[in-house]
Order: C-alpha cells, then structure tokens, then sequence
C-alpha cells in the first residue's frame, strides 16, 4: 500500500509480545504506538517502562506514549525515555475511559486549552525530542478541537492522529467525518485518520477520500486479524502467532497460571472475532493452562481449516478464470 500504516496502541493487546509477534509472523506495520505510560505515586509504572525497552521491541519502530495533564508527570516520562534512547513521544489526548478523563487526562484535556498548552510548552522546552499527538475531536463537544489546533504551533507535532469521536462517545456511536474533514482542512500538520479500519479495501478508500493524508493507524482491525496486511498469510501463521503469544506471556507474566490464562483469554476478546462460539465459549470457560490450550487449539484448527478451503476455492476460481 502507498500510504504509511500506524498500528494503534490498545492497553492490554499491543504490548511487546503482541508486537514483534505480528511482526515477526505477519507485518506490513510501519510503525507501532506502544500503549500509554503514566505517572502513578510519582513514578513512571515500572510495567509501562519494561514494555517499550528496546531490548523487547527490536527490529520494529515504536514509538512510545505518554498519558499525563501535570507538566513535571510528563517531563520525567519524557526523560526516562530519553534515557532509553527514544526521540519521538506520542502524547495522548483521546482516551475516553472515565476515570482517566475526568482526572483531565486523555480526551479529558481537550475542553481545557489552558492545560494542554502549559503541556505543550513544558515538553517543547526539552531538546531534542519530536512529538505526535493522539487525539478526539473533544472531550463533550466535537469542535473543541478548534481551541487545540493552534496550541499545536508549540509542539509543531511531526503528526496528528484522529479518532473522530468525542471522548464522550467512547467506541459508540457514529463517526464524526464532517468534523474530521474540517479538522483536515484546518490542519498545517500532516494528519493521520484513525477509526474503525478493518480491510486493506477499507484503507483505500480512506485514501481516496482523503489524498492528503500522511498515514493511517489501525487498531481493532488489526488486534482482530494481525495478519490484515500478509496477502502471502499462510494457514498455520495464526497458530504461530498465538504460540508466540504464549510463549512471551508464559515468559512476561509473573502472576502464575490463573494469571497467564486470564490474558491469553482476555486476548481471545478480539482477536479472530469469527471464531465458531462453542470454541470461543470453551476458551472462556478454560481454567488451567492445559484446558486452555486443547480450546485454543481447536479454535486456532477451525480457523486453518476455513483458510485452507478459502485458498482452495481461489484457486479453482482462478483456474476457471
Ligand atoms: C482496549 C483499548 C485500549 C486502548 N488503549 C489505548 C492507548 O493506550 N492509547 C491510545 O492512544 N489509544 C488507545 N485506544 C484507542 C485506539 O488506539 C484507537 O484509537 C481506537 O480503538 C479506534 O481505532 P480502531 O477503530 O482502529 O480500533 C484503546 C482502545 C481500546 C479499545
């Protein structure tokens, strides 16, 4: 595809397990969004850090994000990542979960040009960092972003990526494309469009609609099929992808087994939505690792099995052709 593709960060999927095993299986990811990092008991979580050190995430271009509304929480985000060795910082301005937002984080910010702007200058001050900025068109009204898009001039952001919603509007709800479309036209900076990206036809006809995009990012769409962007996708490559899927969180995950079954099930919340339900059921209803895996394996056979069929019948259509 002639556009660059943006894997959307998901808190609790595109860890960095989940990342270098799409990468390693399938690809076609120009650059992955890590998860937000934040500021909790005035420290950065020691967890957020261990996700984006660069001995995990190798070989593929990550770029880190920060959640924060205080400028010092912000400042010492940046500087661990700077010790890390990163350059370009993504500042989250979209997250709509409540207790988040309300706290004047994420989209929660957005009605509050005043906040954003001491953010924006205290960040701008460090040198030799290059931001982007995740954002919602606002946080209870959708044109809240018109007070955000000049403050951008402090930052002068190396993009801008749009989810066209309120915060308010979580993941419901239709897609505010007319405000999308002014926000575009308004923009200086190169913008990326993110929501609701499924296909690699969906991804064209973005482009299409909108030519002068720099990038799209895709999140549920590519959490559901990794393997959205492999035209080569061979049958068993979800099978390898899950396996490493278990084998990073058996190695990454310390809270022992109920632990380790809970994620890998709660992975299962989006991933291969066309799962046949009786198998998706006896994933949720798995208790220790080894009931897990006779699930997931069935589940993960049934899926090759439809693949395999799928390739077949290409090709006899392509012979008949
Ligand atoms: C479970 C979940 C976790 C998310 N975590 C983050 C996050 O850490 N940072 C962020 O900027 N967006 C986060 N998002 C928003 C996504 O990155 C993306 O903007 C949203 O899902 C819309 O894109 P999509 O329709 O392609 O999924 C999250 C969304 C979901 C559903």
């Amino acid at each position: 595809m002639n556009i660059q593709v943006l894997a959307a960060p998901l808190q609790g999927v595109t860890d960095n397990v989940w990342r270098m095993a799409q990468h390693e299986v399938f690809g076609g990811v120009d650059a992955y969004y890590a998860p937000f990092m934040r500021v909790e008991h005035g420290e950065v979580r020691r967890k957020d850090l261990r996700d984006v050190e660069p001995a995990r995430n190798k070989g593929i271009s990550l770029v880190p994000q920060i959640l924060a509304c205080q400028p010092d929480h912000a400042l010492m985000m940046v500087n661990a990542l700077r010790q890390m060795g990163y350059s370009h910082i993504d500042i989250n301005l979209g997250c709509p979960f409540p207790p988040i937002a309300l706290h004047r984080k994420g989209s929660g910010m957005l009605p509050h040009a005043d906040l954003v702007k001491a953010l924006f200058e205290a960040l701008a001050a460090i040198d030799g960092v290059t931001y982007s900025v995740k954002m919602r068109l606002g946080w209870d009204r959708n044109d809240q972003w018109r007070d955000i898009l000049p403050l951008m001039d402090i930052i002068q952001p190396v993009n801008i990526a749009v989810h066209p919603r309120t915060g308010k509007q979580q993941y419901k709800g239709e897609l505010d494309m007319e405000q999308f479309e002014a926000l575009l036209a308004a923009s200086a900076w190169p913008m990326v469009y993110n929501g609701n990206l499924r296909t690699i036809d969906d991804i064209e006809q973005t482009m299409q609609r909108y030519p002068t995009l720099a990038a799209v990012m895709v999140g549920s769409g590519l959490a559901a099929n990794p393997g959205m962007f492999a035209t080569d996708a061979k049958p068993n490559d979800y099978r390898r992808f899950h396996d490493l899927l278990v084998e990073g969180y058996t190695e990454q995950l310390n809270g022992g087994e109920a632990q380790l079954v809970r994620h890998l099930q709660d992975i299962w919340q989006t991933f291969l939505p066309g799962t046949d339900h009786k198998l998706f059921k006896a994933i949720r209803k798995s208790r220790t690792i080894e009931q897990y895996e006779t699930a997931a394996a069935a589940a993960l056979a049934d899926v090759e099995n439809a693949l395999i069929s799928e390739t077949e019948e290409d090709s006899e259509n392509d012979l008949a052709e």
